[in-house]
């Protein structure tokens, strides 16, 4: 495949974007709580509200993998207003042909610059437990299990396994350094 680069998408990209996500809800359906039926439903303004911030509810960082001008990989970093500490990573899919070359892990990395430099604490995904390929990628980039299996989505067998990752050196207790008065 050669090399590859990792891109921000803009609103103006919304069409190639909802290419690639429907590729990839069409490829990997146990990979994802959301389906290829919801989302081949949705409106452009939908698709263009996934691509840009959503004032007061959500900053979003989406990411495509690019080589020789096609895309060969999504991901997205999402930080929740009501939780600005934290970015989720959702969307994420590589090409099955361009698989285990370290694109996974290269969205991954910017992500969590992305993360960083909104200062977030820690990252949160889920994945699917019997996905191995995915757990293990995000257990080699630093993520732990935590937390109990959910359903993937209503009526589905398949469960999901939440996982996290800290950030930075953040110190959660009491200042360490006491003045003497
Ligand atoms: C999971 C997925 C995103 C990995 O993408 P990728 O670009 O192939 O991953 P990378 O090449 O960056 O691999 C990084 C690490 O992930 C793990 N990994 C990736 N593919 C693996 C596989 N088939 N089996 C076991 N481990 C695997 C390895 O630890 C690997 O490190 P290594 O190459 O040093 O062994 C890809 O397989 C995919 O798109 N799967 C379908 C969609 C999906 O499951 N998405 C995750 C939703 S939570």
């Amino acid at each position: 495949m050669g090399r590859f680069e990792i891109k921000e998408l803009t609103v103006s990209d919304w069409e190639s974007y909802k290419k690639v996500r429907l590729a990839s809800l069409k490829d990997s359906p146990d990979s994802f709580s959301s389906t290829y039926e919801r989302e081949q439903a949705f409106s452009e303004a939908d698709w263009k509200a996934r691509l840009r911030p959503q004032p007061g509810v959500n900053i979003s960082f989406p990411l495509v993998a690019e080589s020789h001008g096609n895309i060969v990989g999504l991901a997205s970093g999402v930080i929740w207003e009501e939780d600005s500490t934290v970015a989720h990573v959702y969307q994420m899919w590589v090409l099955p042909e361009s698989r285990g070359k370290g694109i996974a892990t290269a969205l991954l990395k910017s992500i969590t610059a992305w993360a960083e430099v909104s200062g977030c604490e820690s990252m949160k995904l889920v994945v699917t437990a019997t996905n191995e390929p995915a757990a293990s990628l995000y257990r080699s980039f630093g993520f732990n299990p935590s937390g109990r299996l959910e359903p993937l989505r209503e009526g589905s067998v398949l469960e999901t396994q939440p996982m996290v990752k800290k950030l930075g050196n953040f110190d959660f207790g009491h200042n360490s350094i006491e003045l003497e008065q």
